[in-house]
C-alpha cells in the first residue's frame, strides 16, 4: 500500500461537478485536486504527478480526448477515466482506443465511479510494483554466466566440475574481482546440493562482536538485546552450502568455533548448552594470503588446513587477456539490456584498447568500464574514447630512475639503509596513495573504495584513520 493517499485529479468545466466528485472521492481517502480545463490539468499533473485522472470529455478549449493524449504522452501509465454524456458515447469509445482506462457515463452513480477509480489505481499500483521488481532484478545483474576460454579458465572450470560432485571444502583464492564468488556459486550449482540453499556471507561486513550470533544463532536473553532466539546462518545453510567470503576477517577468538564446525559439523548457539549438527558444504574465499595471515598471528593454521582441502586459484585477468573480448561483449550486452538501451557494439579499436589494460580490479573493473560505456556512449558503436578507465586504479608506468639502473624510482630519506624500515615506509606510502586515489575515484564512498581496493570496509577505515585521509 502506498504510504500517501493516491492522488486523483478531477477535470471538469462545471464547478459543481468538480465539487461533488471531490467530496465523493475525498471521503474514500483519496487526495483530490481539481482543474477547470485541460491546460490547468496538465500543469497540475506536471507539477504533482497524478495516479489517476477523471476527466470530462466535452470542455471548452482543450477537450478531454486531447488531454488524455497529452497525459499519456508524458506518463504512459497514468490511469485516465473519462466521463461522458450518452450523446458522446462515440467519443468515449475513441477515448478507450486512445488509452483511457475506462469511462463512466453521466449522470454517474457514486459507487460505480468509486469502483472504476479504485480499479484504475490498483492497476497503476501493479504496474509500479512490476517495474520496481524488474529494476531490482536488473540491478542485481547477471550473476550466472561464468565465461572464459583461456587455458587458465578451462583449468578452473575443470576443477569446479570435479569438485562440485563432492562435499570437500573448497578454498578459492585470487585477487579482487577475479570471480571468486562466481566460482563458489558455480561449485554449488553444479553439485547435488543445487536445490538447497546457498548462503553467502561476507565475513568482512559483519561487526566482530555480532559475528558469533550471526553465524551460530543465539538463545533468548543470551546477551543484552537478544530479545528472541535466533537461528543463524549455519542453520540457514543446513543441507546446502555455506560460502565464507573474505574468510580471513573472521576474528581469531571465533575461529576455533569454525574449526569445530568444519571438523565435527557441530556448533552451539550463543548462550546455549545444546550441541547442534549441521550438514554443510563449506566454500571459503579470500584475496589475502592466508599463510601470511598465519605468520602474522591473525589466522589459525588448523583452520587453514581444514579450509584448504581443494584449492581453486582464480587467475588475474591480465594473465588471460584472450578472455577480454568475450567478457567485454557479454558485459556490454548485459548492461544494454538492463538499461533498456538499443544494441551497441565495440569497435575493433576499443577491443584492442581493452585487451591492453592491466586491470588492477580484474573482471569487476572490466565490467564497470563496459557498464559506463553502455550508458555514456551516444551512437551504436563504442570507440576507445567511450571507455572510461577512471573507476579502476591504473598502475601508472613507474618512473625510471637512471641512477638505480632503470629500476622504478622510490623516494626514501637520504642515508636510509635499514631494509625492513625502508620496505615498511615504501609500502605505507603506496598504501596511502592508493587509498586516497581509490576514495577520490568513488567520491569518498568507503564501501565502494574498499571493494575497489579488495580490502574489507573495516580494514579501509582503519587505514584512513592511520593515514589521516
Ligand atoms: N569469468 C567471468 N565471467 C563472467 N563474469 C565474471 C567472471 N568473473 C567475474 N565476473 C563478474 O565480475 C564481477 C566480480 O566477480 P566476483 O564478485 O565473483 O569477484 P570476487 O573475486 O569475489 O571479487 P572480490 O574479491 O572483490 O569479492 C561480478 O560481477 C561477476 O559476475
Ligand atoms: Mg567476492
Amino acid at each position: 500500500m502506498p504510504v500517501t493517499a493516491p492522488h486523483v485529479l478531477i477535470v471538469d468545466d462545471e464547478e459543481h461537478i468538480r465539487r461533488i466528485m471531490s467530496i465523493m472521492l475525498g471521503k474514500r481517502g483519496y487526495r483530490c485536486t481539481t482543474a477547470a480545463g485541460g491546460e490547468e490539468a496538465l500543469k497540475i499533473a506536471g507539477r504533482e504527478g497524478a495516479d489517476a485522472v477523471l476527466t470530462d470529455l466535452m470542455m471548452p478549449g482543450m477537450d478531454g480526448l486531447e488531454l488524455l493524449k497529452r497525459l499519456k504522452a508524458s506518463d504512459p501509465d497514468v490511469a485516465v477515466v473519462v466521463v461522458t454524456a450518452f450523446a458522446t458515447m462515440e467519443t468515449a469509445i475513441e477515448a478507450m482506443k486512445a488509452g483511457a482506462y475506462d469511462y463512466i457515463s453521466k449522470p454517474f452513480i457514486e459507487d460505480e465511479m468509486a469502483i472504476v477509480i479504485e480499479k484504475a489505481l490498483e492497476r497503476r499500483r501493479l504496474i509500479d510494483e512490476n517495474r520496481r521488481l524488474k529494476k531490482e532484478i536488473g540491478e542485481r545483474g547477471d550473476r550466472g554466466t561464468f565465461l572464459g576460454d583461456s587455458p587458465a579458465m578451462r583449468r578452473v572450470f575443470g576443477m569446479i566440475a570435479k569438485v562440485a560432485e563432492t562435499k570437500a571444502t573448497v578454498l578459492i583464492t585470487g585477487e579482487s574481482g577475479t570471480g571468486k564468488e562466481l566460482a563458489a556459486r558455480s561449485v554449488h550449482m553444479n553439485g547435488p546440493r543445487r536445490d538447497r540453499p546457498f548462503v553467502a556471507v561476507n565475513c568482512g561486513a559483519i561487526p566482530a562482536n555480532l559475528m558469533e550470533s550471526e553465524f551460530f544463532g543465539h538463545v533468548r536473553g543470551a546477551f543484552t538485546g537478544a530479545v528472541g532466539a535466533k537461528t543463524g546462518l549455519v542453520a540457514e545453510a543446513d543441507g546446502g552450502t555455506l560460502f565464507l567470503d573474505e574468510v580471513s576477517e573472521i576474528p581469531m577468538e571465533l575461529q576455533s568455533k569454525f574449526l569445530r564446525l568444519l571438523q565435527e559439523e557441530e556448533y552451539r548457539r550463543v548462550g546455549d548448552t545444546q550441541v547442534r549438527k549441521a550438514d554443510l558444504r563449506v566454500i571459503a574465499a579470500t584475496n589475502k594470503s592466508l599463510p601470511q595471515e598465519i605468520e602474522e598471528g591473525r589466522f589459525r593454521e588448523d583452520v587453514y588446513f581444514r579450509l584448504n582441502v581443494v584449492r581453486i586459484e582464480m587467475p588475474p585477468l591480465r594473465d588471460r587477456r584472450e578472455d577480454i573480448p568475450m567478457l567485454a561483449r557479454h558485459f556490454l550486452d548485459d548492461a544494454v539490456k538492463r538499461n533498456g538501451l538499443p544494441p551497441k557494439k565495440l569497435t575493433p579499436a576499443a577491443l584492442q584498447t581493452l585487451s591492453e589494460q592491466s586491470f588492477a580490479g580484474n573482471v569487476r573493473a572490466l565490467r564497470n568500464i563496459l557498464e559506463q560505456a553502455a550508458v555514456m556512449s551516444d551512437g551504436e558503436h563504442i570507440a576507445p574514447d567511450d571507455l572510461f578507465f577512471g573507476t579502476q586504479l591504473p598502475a601508472p608506468p613507474p618512473a625510471r630512475d637512471p641512477a638505480s639502473g632503470g629500476l622504478p624510482a622510490v623516494m626514501l630519506p637520504p642515508g636510509m639503509t635499514d631494509l625492513k624500515a625502508a620496505v615498511k615506509q615504501v609500502t605505507a606510502e603506496a598504501e596511502r596513495v592508493l587509498i586516497s586515489k581509490a576514495l577520490g575515484s568513488v567520491s569518498g564512498n568507503r564501501t565502494k573504495a574498499a571493494k575497489l581496493l579488495g580490502v574489507s570496509r573495516r580494514a579501509l577505515i582503519t587505514k584512513v584513520q592511520l593515514y589521516n585521509l
